[in-house]
């Protein structure tokens, strides 16, 4: 219209004349722009295109419609020669200025997003980013059952979705709390992750078979806990509308390698345990779209205490051995390793769960500190400090190629994320649960999933899929009546 505008003082017109002569083509225009852009998918396709396609999108839907407008003035022929001839000029200034609009838009996104970022960072949990309830999903665990007293210290409302495979000792502390709901299930029954998912604002998904020897006992069984289940509970909450999903990946992903790894570099699983994570990131990532941004939480080794403290994990474990063994006996003494304390596992779930979704929707984090990568050995020779009557032996390698140092600048500088333990903490505040009692047996299979899952899975009420089929026809049987012997 402006080039009209213009074209008219050209050809001495008065804005009069020429707005009574051209009042039709910018109403003809948007007549034919509304049609063309519904049709070619611009209102609702054209906004799930990636960045540098967008602009591209925008140009040829723009010269789609200003073709059809000349076309149209071109059939309609009478009295509009004017218009005709603008057709050319407005159809390149229209081009210029969507594409324009388009790119000013996306730049004011990213200059929002860093300036949310550097509140983030600066200023902690964001209160209007804060969903008030989380679904946790394998939240009665290692990490869960710390995860659940932080939330709801905080105040929200949560649902809990576990199997209880260690039983409900873990999550004592926070059991009857009025914020809290507990949901006895396998996270692979979709009638109840359905269920649990209505009234929910976001879900934290932690469950899984952990640790590579766990999930080596049966492989079929992993690839379902791990993998379908969490594709299935994903398309459940983005069914739902639940936009903040925080998934629990590990930094084990990375494999073996001898570089500082970031979330861009490359993989090298070695373990079904780590392929499978791998595989859940990327069946995430691929769901994403505006209504649905997942999060990728990839932890570093746990360590520390909490509910359901695990003592198959290498601090907890040398430790203990020090303590009751007088032994702490290394495998693979060079091999790095970032280790978090299992608190701040947490924390990084609840930083995650307050941070604006610009922010962390679609986003890989690495969950830990810099100051954090050990070797082995030096894991070895801390422990020692605090235990100095136990011998410190290094015993080549057990097999666990595992080896990697990973860099945690981006939840730092991204959402603010900042450890408050270290390893010597971590491992004072083990050795100061055995000194109380607190821990006797550190073998006990409580204590271990690998030993658990082995011994007392079906106890436990986990089960492979086909022996939860074929125990669902048999209690179906006996409810009609047709397996009642006597
Ligand atoms: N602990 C670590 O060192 C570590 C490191 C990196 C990543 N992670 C990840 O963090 C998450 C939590 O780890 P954790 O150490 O707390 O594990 P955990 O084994 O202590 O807890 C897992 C929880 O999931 C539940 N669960 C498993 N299968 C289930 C099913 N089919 N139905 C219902 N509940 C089920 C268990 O009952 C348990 O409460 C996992 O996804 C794990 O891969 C842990």
């Amino acid at each position: 219209m402006l080039v009209g505008f213009a074209f008219g003082a050209e050809t001495g017109k008065t804005f009069g004349a020429y707005a009574a002569e051209n009042v039709v083509s910018p109403i003809s225009l948007l007549a034919i722009c509304l049609p063309v852009f519904y049709f070619v998918g611009f209102y609702t396709k054209g906004r799930a295109y990636s960045t540098s396609y967008k602009p591209f999108f925008v140009a040829q839907v723009s010269a789609l419609a200003v073709l059809g407008w000349g076309f149209l003035l071109f059939m309609l022929g009478r009295n509009v020669e004017s218009s005709r001839s603008l057709v050319m000029s407005t159809g390149v200034m229209s081009v210029l200025l969507t594409v324009g609009a388009r790119i000013w838009s996306m730049v004011w996104v990213k200059v929002n997003q860093k300036s949310m970022v550097r509140s983030t960072a600066s200023a902690g949990a964001f209160d209007e980013y804060r969903p008030k309830s989380v679904l946790v999903i394998g939240g009665a665990g290692y990490i869960g059952s710390g995860l659940l007293k932080k939330l709801l210290d905080k105040g929200y409302r949560v649902r809990l979705v576990d199997a209880f495979m260690f039983g409900e000792e873990p999550i004592a502390q926070v059991a009857g709390h009025e914020n809290l709901e507990v949901v006895r299930a396998d996270f692979r029954q979709i009638d109840k992750i359905v269920e649990s998912m209505r009234g929910m604002d976001a879900v934290v998904h932690l469950g899984a078979i952990v640790g590579d020897p766990a999930c080596a006992l049966d492989e079929d069984f992993t690839i379902e806990v791990n993998l379908m289940a969490t594709q299935m509970i994903a398309e459940c909450a983005k069914g739902f509308g639940i936009q903040k999903f925080i998934f629990a990946s590990t930094c084990s992903v990375y494999g073996a390698s001898d570089e500082v790894l970031n979330e861009k570099s490359q993989l090298n699983p070695v373990s079904l345990y780590a392929r499978s994570k791998i595989a859940c990131e990327r069946v995430l990532l691929e769901m994403q779209d505006e209504k649905f941004r997942p999060t990728i939480l990839r932890f570093g080794t746990v360590f520390g205490l909490s509910g359901r403290t695990r003592f198959d994990l290498v601090v907890n474990l040398l430790t203990a051995k020090a303590i009751v063994d007088g032994k702490i006996t290394v495998f693979g003494e060079d091999q790095w390793r970032p280790f978090v304390h299992v608190d701040d596992a947490s924390l990084a779930v609840a930083t995650a769960l307050e941070a604006p979704l610009e922010v962390i929707g679609g986003q890989t984090f690495n969950v830990g500190a810099d100051e954090g990568n050990y070797t082995l050995g030096q894991v070895g020779r801390l422990i020692q400090k605090f235990v100095p009557t136990a011998e410190l032996i290094a015993s080549g390698s057990d097999g666990d190629r595992r080896n990697y140092r990973v860099d945690f600048s981006k939840i730092r500088n991204l959402i603010g994320f900042k450890t408050q333990w270290t390893l010597e903490m971590g491992v004072k505040q083990v050795i100061e649960a055995f000194e109380a009692g607190k821990v006797t047996d550190y073998n006990a299979p409580q204590y271990s999933n690998v030993k658990l899952l082995s011994e007392e899975a079906s106890s436990k009420g986990l089960q492979t899929e086909a022996q939860r089929l074929r125990n669902m026809v048999e209690e179906a049987a006996y409810d009609q009546g047709i397996l009642r012997t006597n």
